[in-house]
């Protein structure tokens, strides 16, 4: 049989047609635009996600055998606000996870109705980019849109919606809405009232694992798939791609390169974190996790390629690079501002250190480290609540140039294992869709069947050194410049 992720992200959505023992039979992407109304702001419209998700499918299977379609399933950008209307039409462009136009709201949640209580009710604190902070503001800034509200969802949620008229969530997503009493993995009834919501605006909540429906006969007609073909819940694109990395159980660690860049630790057991400087969410295998987040990450390099190089071939940028860890130039990777660790919307992002003989390749290089050292305030976060990492997945668009791993490597002092698919989140769908289907007992053992690495980087202990010294260096330039830019 052949199962289906899809990865609903914020340049493309990727699709992944999988056999029932991992086999990667085709992987396809397809862009859509990203909008930025204001500065700080992002927004995307959901037909674009699923008119391009359709046509993905159909591209995606054009020549296999399409009666073998048994699953789909989704992981997805988090966070996003999707709201429609009585009549099930969607009512504004979606609020995506790295829009920061909610500090008030944000400073109101932690300050007024205070972090106890937040951390109480969700085991969180609110981030710019969460999603109870952005019905705040629509409630405010936008009121007849709000009070059109019937239904609220997040990305991935839509399409699945579209596609088999379930109105549906799953835990680990939900967890990033700041309305789960996640450790309860229940909607909180507290945090609904302090939106102005009722739970039936809200989706039914799903293991990630489970069957939602099946696809309208509709839209299977239109793609030709003669039998019916199961919708599984699916995960926010964090806990897919642990998934589809094998982050999964207790301990383990995966890294993400992609827009956003993310540190992933798996737990059995729900943890609160102390200071909740990282996310403390449901996992995708029925477990938690906690994560730390930062906005842009492979999209600093992206940005400085394209935007301002004008160039698409990275790795002939990268080619020029020889000196690691002898960069005098420092690079603040907060082009939409940040969220782990600073949670500050209004951070920006900075090139400090140069002199009249930089070169393109110590500014290129600058951002790559740059991100691997935004990556480090994470991983010191989670070290300073005494977790142990040595070793970590790594996966995302970042994560296929090995320079980048060599650097991520020494400046995080860790293991890296490079997965033999480095389609996280798209692979994690297939595998959630083929758990729902009974193809596996458990997304346990479709990581053991699916899951292998194909290599490790290891960090080289000269280069940990020089980059424990420049790490120094960068965590002391944020609060330097906080506020003035
Ligand atoms: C996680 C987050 C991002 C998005 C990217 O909290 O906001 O990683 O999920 O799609």
């Amino acid at each position: 049989m052949y199962y289906i992720g899809i990865d609903l992200g914020t340049s493309a959505v990727k699709l992944l047609l999988m056999e029932g023992d991992g086999t990667i039979k085709n992987i396809i992407s397809r862009s859509y635009p990203l909008s930025f109304p204001q500065p700080g702001w992002s927004e995307q419209d959901p037909e674009d996600w699923y008119r391009e998700s359709v046509a993905g499918l159909m591209e995606l299977t054009d020549d296999i055998d399409k009666s073998q379609i048994a699953g789909i399933s989704f992981g997805g950008q988090m966070h996003g606000l999707v709201i429609l209307d009585e009549n099930d039409e969607v009512i504004r462009p979606a609020i995506l996870w790295n829009d920061g136009r909610t500090q008030e709201e944000t400073d109101f949640l932690n300050q007024v109705v205070g972090e106890a209580a937040l951390a109480k009710n969700t085991a969180n604190i609110a981030f710019a980019g969460f999603t109870a902070p952005k019905l705040l503001w629509l409630r405010k800034h936008e009121p007849e849109n709000f009070r059109r509200i019937r239904k609220v969802m997040l990305p991935k949620d839509y399409l699945a919606y579209r596609m088999s008229g379930s109105f549906c969530t799953d835990y680990s997503d939900a967890s990033g809405m700041l309305l789960l009493d996640v450790a309860g993995r229940r909607w909180s009834n507290e945090m609904l009232d302090l939106c102005g919501l009722q739970e039936a605006q809200l989706p039914k909540l799903h293991e990630s694992y489970e069957a939602v429906g099946e696809m309208v006969p509709t839209l299977r007609h239109l793609l030709g798939f003669p039998k019916k073909v199961v919708i599984a819940a699916g995960a926010g694109d964090n806990a897919a791609a642990a998934i589809g990395t094998g982050t999964i159980g207790e301990g383990k660690c995966n890294l993400s390169l992609g827009t956003s860049g993310t540190l992933f630790i798996s737990s059995k057991t729900f943890h609160d974190s102390p200071n909740h400087a990282l996310h403390s969410f449901a996992h995708a295998d029925g477990g938690w996790h906690l994560m730390g987040c930062m906005l842009s990450a492979a999209s600093c390099n992206k940005w400085w390629s394209e935007e301002i190089l004008h160039t698409t071939d990275f790795a002939a940028e990268q080619a020029g690079i020889t000196a690691l860890g002898e960069n005098r130039v420092f690079y603040l990777p907060y082009l939409m501002g940040e969220r782990s660790p600073h949670n500050d919307p209004s951070a920006r992002a900075a090139f400090l250190g140069m002199s009249m003989d930089t070169t393109r390749a110590q500014m290129t290089q600058a951002v790559l480290e740059g991100v691997a050292f935004g990556l480090r305030d994470s991983l010191e976060i989670a070290r300073g609540l005494g977790l142990t990492v040595t070793s970590s997945k790594i996966c995302g668009g970042g994560a296929k140039s090995p320079l980048w791993q060599r650097i991520v490597a020494g400046v995080m002092d860790l293991t890296l294992e490079i997965p033999a698919v480095e389609e996280g989140p798209s692979l994690g769908g297939a595998m959630l869709a083929a758990t729902a289907c009974g193809e596996y007992a458990s997304v346990e053992d479709a990581c053991k069947a699916i899951i292998r690495t194909k290599a490790t980087v290891e960090p080289e202990p000269e280069l940990v050194a020089k980059y424990e010294e420049k790490y120094q260096t960068f965590r002391k330039l944020y609060p330097a410049l906080k506020g003035l830019l």
